[in-house]
């Protein structure tokens, strides 16, 4: 079978490569030339745990190719995948102007029956405007449309695809459905659900599924703050909640909110398309409100952790992407935690393994990088991690700590065990639990 993508961002990229791994001859397309280039050339413009192996090894059999010519990629495909970016407009709506551009550019170069699929993240409805721009731009055209979402978390995208809790496919058209089955039989042979829809319900599947991810953290969040409040430990409240099989483990670890490209995105434009229909959602919205306004007031922990003042000291930022194993910064809690603090007089020092080159335009240009996270932690008054990269677990703390002025972490992710961190001599702040001061250790042990 060929499969034409269209859009080589995350959700484009990684699918279609997937489907070339899968066995599956597979035309990746992209408007920007400059981006279809350097694919060519091997060079992967995302970083994505697995993802340039993974190109190099389906060009190499040449099941996987690139081109800027879209009618001819489509013209000699059974399926044709629609994944472009719908970025939220000023009402947090989704803007569509790529996805029906993408019709449209479909639409003329259709021949045979070709499935259209849309993967792109769209709002209930615009499936079907899909079809009828297929149907108006080429009348003759035979084309069934069918919703695909896909679930992919960034940093384990590959895995995700070829591991799928479920595969979601709306399709109303019996044709389309036998070619889309045959499309996933290699994932479905292997016993990973395949489940049948009609459009709509397929693309509400989608926003739903985001909203309540996105309504699990904010749940949790919220909680972690009561706890510390009275004194209860965050973490094993997630753990005891989630041994419940109706709650589960997942997505119950607190942290500075969410961010990223979906959550965030996906509720607003859930949250609107209700108000368009005259309803008002008002969970969603008060998820979306709570997680902005935590995010402003992770810079505050900060403050207090430093005695209530960070005017003329230097703080450590280790992580600037919105999670770690990507270089995305896109909705990043550091955003606003660095800002704030910059405004409160400290000097900052950053370090992320990945997300440096995509941070500096979006940071204050007095924000120094550095290239390790024990090069950004030398001379400072504190630390805070703000994403969870595995090598801040790995670090030698207790020889860090001598470098810095004062031996505060800040740890906006619970990586550590509190005590752990106060028996190596640093006064460490979490998200839920107890602070873990260093003077109050040495004192329990000498009582
Ligand atoms: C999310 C969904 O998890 C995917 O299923 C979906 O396909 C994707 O959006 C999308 O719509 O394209 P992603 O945004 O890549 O994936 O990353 P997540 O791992 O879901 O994390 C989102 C945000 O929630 C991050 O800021 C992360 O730090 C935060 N998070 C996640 C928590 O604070 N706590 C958790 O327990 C889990």
């Amino acid at each position: 079978m060929n499969v034409t993508m269209i859009g080589t961002g995350y959700v484009g990229l990684v699918s279609g490569v997937c489907f070339a791994e899968l066995g599956w001859n597979v035309t990746c397309v992209d408007k920007l030339t400059s981006k279809i280039e350097a694919l060519q050339r091997g060079e992967v413009p995302i970083y994505e745990p697995g993802l340039a192996a993974l190109i190099e090894s389906n060009r190499n059999t040449e099941r996987l190719h690139f081109t800027t010519d879209m009618q001819r990629a489509v013209r000699s495909a059974n399926v044709v995948f629609i994944a472009v970016g719908t970025p939220p407009d000023a009402t947090g709506k989704a803007d569509l102007q790529y996805v029906y551009a993408a019709a449209e550019g479909i639409a003329h170069a259709l021949e045979d029956f070709t499935v259209v699929v849309t993967k792109s993240t769209v709002p209930v409805g615009t499936n079907h405007e899909v079809a009828r721009i297929l149907k108006r731009t080429n009348p003759n055209a035979r084309f069934a449309v069918v919703s695909n979402p896909e679930f992919l978390r960034e940093g384990t995208a590959i895995e995700d695809f070829m591991n799928p809790d479920r595969i979601v496919v709306g399709v109303e058209d019996e044709e389309a459905g036998t070619i889309i089955e045959k499309l996933y039989r290699p994932l479905t042979n292997r016993g990973f659900p395949l489940l049948r829809t009609d459009i709509n319900t397929a693309e509400m599947i989608k926003y739903a599924a985001n909203s309540f991810l996105a309504n699990k953290i904010a749940f949790i969040n919220e909680v972690a703050d009561l706890c510390e409040k009275v004194g209860a430990n965050v973490e094993l409240v997630a753990k005891g909640m989630g041994m419940d099989e109706r709650i589960g483990t997942r997505f119950l670890r607190p942290g500075p909110g969410f961010g990223g490209s979906c959550f965030p995105k996906d509720a607003a434009a859930l949250a609107q398309l209700a108000d368009s229909v005259g309803m008002d959602l008002r969970i969603v919205k008060t998820v979306i409100d709570y997680n902005l306004d935590r995010r402003a007031r992770m810079a505050e922990r900060v403050i207090h952790a430093c005695g209530g003042s960070v005017a003329g000291k230097t703080i450590a930022i280790l992580g600037l992407t919105f999670k770690a194993n990507t270089d995305d910064m896109r909705e990043s809690p550091s955003l606003s935690i660095i800002p704030q603090l910059l405004k409160a007089g400290a000097a900052i020092r950053a370090y992320d393994p990945e997300g440096m080159d995509n941070a500096r335009p979006l940071l204050d240009s007095s924000v120094t990088y550095h290239t390790s996270a024990a090069e950004a932690l030398t001379g400072t008054d504190a630390a805070t991690i703000v994403t969870e990269w595995a090598e801040f677990k790995q670090m030698n703390w207790a020889a860090k700590k001598d470098t810095m002025r004062a031996p505060i972490l800040v740890d906006l992710r619970n990586m550590f065990v509190p005590a752990d961190m106060a028996a190596l001599g640093m006064d460490y702040y979490s998200i839920g639990r107890a602070p873990a001061l260093a003077k109050a250790h040495k004192l329990a042990k000498t009582a």
